[in-house]
């Protein structure tokens, strides 16, 4: 029959790689992520690897993380990581302003995230203190984690248990300095970022990513000065954007209690980051054709107001198919924009904001957001291949957004990925993909959809909304039929 979605892609047109760093993640020292969500303690009940939870471990190497950003977000400006080294019954506690104002006992320090990462297999990406640290401080941490040499941080390294230096291969010169890292004017900024970027070093062959504090949402001239000032002593400049469902940032609206005018506007304005993206970028080439420079959106996703009875300083919120389809959405765009976005970290892996999982005490379950990064991760390094779709609208009043949104990659095994997402909740929609410059013999893929718009897994429910095997799509020639569910997200494997 005919069809209501057609996609025509250009497995003959590829163009350059998509950085496997744009599935990358942060995890703050906020609310229950760290604490409870990753680190128990070695005394803990909940069966741990030097005090790490090891079904958080395991989960998170399945979804298979590149890169985990720490300790901040906001906490960056505050924390002085020597309070973190040493035994633990010794280290010196502070008071987490910005989120609950709660006691840190400094029990996670740099020992124990990097520690993380190699249980975890996913690289780090430490972002130092600009707002109230010094130069000498960051660029005594630098050495500590990084030096090999018969040094004093090295060796007071050495002294805490770690003979061998790590490598720190990125590493953030401060937060929001716009905000919480100091409310600062861009040009203050650019200053401060050449003079504590200076000090970054590279160290026994350890060679550092320097990632600038980039712009609010559309501050574009924050982008304008930074790169004018400080663009050729920077490898990355960030980004950051939250989908708020009301826009409201005082009521953002719940995630699970919505309708279906606030799940499409929802949707409408996570698709506001192409936008960002592209107008970001535009300013970025003014100044840096040759895309030295990535743009590093090192926090995204949906930001709701918290599980009603939980603490407001902590940001749990739960986490529906709204959400998957969110990050299936997000995705696709940084894919497009490939060429300028190195790496991009949702906020945050675990218990916080748009998160890959919840935990309650010694309970563990997987968010639909997860699903969707592990069924996408076939995505991470592949080509990028372009490709055109033509698709009716999903409209709800007057507001309008494309129903489906596609995108696709070939690895380096020649294997072909295309994801689908169908945002329209109400009706499932005929694919027909004619592929250029490709053939294949063999289709599977898997689905991820649920029963409304927004359903979520429950620590008594833990499964209601989890990938299956999709058997909707066929294949004749170089053609692909797809059967795309209403409120889905897809990921068909050609071979
Ligand atoms: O992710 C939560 C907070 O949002 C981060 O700490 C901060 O950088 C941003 O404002």
């Amino acid at each position: 029959g005919s069809s209501d979605v057609t996609v025509t892609l250009h497995a003959d047109q590829p163009l350059g790689k998509v950085n496997p760093n744009i599935y990358g993640h942060f995890a703050e020292h906020l609310g229950r992520c760290i604490y409870e969500g990753i680190w128990v303690g070695e005394d803990s009940s909940i069966p741990n690897t030097r005090g790490i939870r090891n079904d958080v471990t395991a989960a998170l190497r399945e979804m298979n993380i590149p890169v985990l950003r720490w300790p901040g977000g906001c906490f960056a400006d505050e924390y002085h990581w020597m309070d973190g080294i040493g035994p633990r019954d010794k280290r010196p506690a502070l008071i987490n302003t910005h989120w609950g104002g709660v006691v840190e006992n400094n029990h996670f320090g740099t020992h124990e995230f990097l520690d993380l990462c190699e249980q975890i297999g996913a690289e780090p990406y430490v972002c130092g203190n600009v707002g109230s640290g010094s130069v000498q401080e960051m660029m005594n941490w630098v050495e500590y984690m990084t030096s090999d040499a018969d040094s004093p941080m090295a060796n007071l390294r050495r002294a805490n248990g770690r003979d061998k230096p790590w490598k720190v291969p990125y590493f953030g010169v401060g937060n929001e300095s716009w905000g919480c890292g100091g409310n600062m004017r861009p040009e203050y900024y650019a200053d401060l970022y050449r003079r504590y970027s200076t000090f970054v070093k590279n160290y026994s062959g350890n060679r550092i990513f320097k990632i600038a504090g980039g712009a609010n949402v559309a501050d574009y001239n924050w982008t304008e000065v930074l790169m004018s000032r400080a663009g050729r002593l920077m490898h990355g400049l960030s980004l950051h954007h939250y989908t708020i469902p009301t826009g409201n940032w005082g009521r953002k609206g719940s995630a699970t209690e919505f309708d279906e005018a606030i799940y499409h506007k929802t949707l409408s304005r996570t698709l506001f980051m192409d936008e960002l993206v592209t107008k970001h970028s535009e300013i970025m080439d003014r100044h840096d054709p040759n895309k030295r420079v990535g743009m590093v959106i090192d926090e995204w996703g949906i930001w709701t107001d918290v599980e009603p009875g939980t603490n407001p300083g902590f940001l749990y919120q739960q986490n529906s198919i709204r959400d998957a389809i969110i990050a299936g959405l997000n995705f696709h765009i940084f894919h497009k924009h490939a060429d300028r976005v190195s790496m991009a970290n949702i906020a945050q892996t675990i218990n916080v904001l748009q998160a890959m999982i919840l935990t309650d005490k010694e309970k563990m379950l997987l968010t639909p957001t997860y699903h969707v990064f592990e069924m996408f991760s076939v995505h991470q390094g592949g080509t990028f291949l372009p490709l055109q779709i033509e698709t009716p609208d999903y409209t709800v009043g007057d507001s309008s957004i494309p129903a489906v949104s596609a995108s696709a990659t070939r690895d380096a095994d020649g294997e072909i990925h295309l994801s689908l997402v169908n945002t329209n909740p109400n009706q499932a929609l005929r694919v027909t993909c004619s592929m250029n410059g490709a053939e294949a013999k063999n289709i599977s893929g898997r689905v991820l959809t649920a029963p409304k718009f927004n359903s979520y897994n429950s620590f008594d429910a833990p499964e209601t909304v989890k990938p299956t095997d999709f058997d909707g799509a066929s294949l004749r020639g170089n053609q692909i039929e797809i059967n795309l569910p209403s409120k889905a997200v897809v990921v068909l494997s050609l071979r």
